[in-house]
């Protein structure tokens, strides 16, 4: 066991916790914030997306003792106290789902997203500005599954976004 403080969507939380527990575990079954999915538990699809210190993660793939003194922010944390986060209003108004599993994970992923800089490896010589192209959405957020298949969707309320 180890003990840990971590500050999970703003507030600090202060844990006893087995050094094996993922994040995704810590989040979900400790802290009650089912937001983040578990799909397949092995950093294949994507519906545990969070942010660690702004980055986006599968919290599936993170040890929680391993975020001790991290900022964590998940899918119930994006939005302000009156509003949502405009890639929550963007969802809506475009449709980017159907059953909503996937979703907290392509929110989380969307935001850490928008955040980074340069064009992927795979786009970078397809387009001469590739950072708003629905091209390289899609290659960015190819580590998030969809299996109702809202990509079209998707990628429209991303790049209203990102605009
Ligand atoms: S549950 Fe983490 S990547 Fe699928
Ligand atoms: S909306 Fe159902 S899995 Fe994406």
């Amino acid at each position: 066991m180890a003990e840990i403080t971590v500050r999970v969507n703003g507030t600090e939380r202060s844990l006893s916790v087995d050094t094996r527990l993922s994040l995704l575990d810590l989040l979900r079954e400790r802290l009650g914030l089912t937001g983040s999915k578990k799909g397949c538990d092995h950093g294949q699809c994507g519906a545990c997306t969070v942010l660690i210190d702004g980055r986006r993660a599968n919290a599936c793939l993170a040890l929680a003792v391993a975020c001790a003194g991290s900022d964590v922010t998940t899918v119930e944390g994006l939005a302000g106290d009156e509003e949502l986060h405009p890639l929550q209003a963007a969802f809506i108004e475009h449709d980017a789902f159907q059953c909503g599993y996937c979703t907290p994970g392509q929110l989380c992923s969307a935001a850490g997203m928008l955040t980074e800089s340069g064009p992927s490896a795979v786009t970078a010589d397809l387009t001469e500005d590739p950072a708003l192209t629905p091209e390289e959405i899609r290659e960015r957020m190819s580590g998030n599954l969809c299996r109702c298949g809202a990509y079209v969707n998707l990628v429209t309320a991303i790049e209203e976004v990102a605009r």
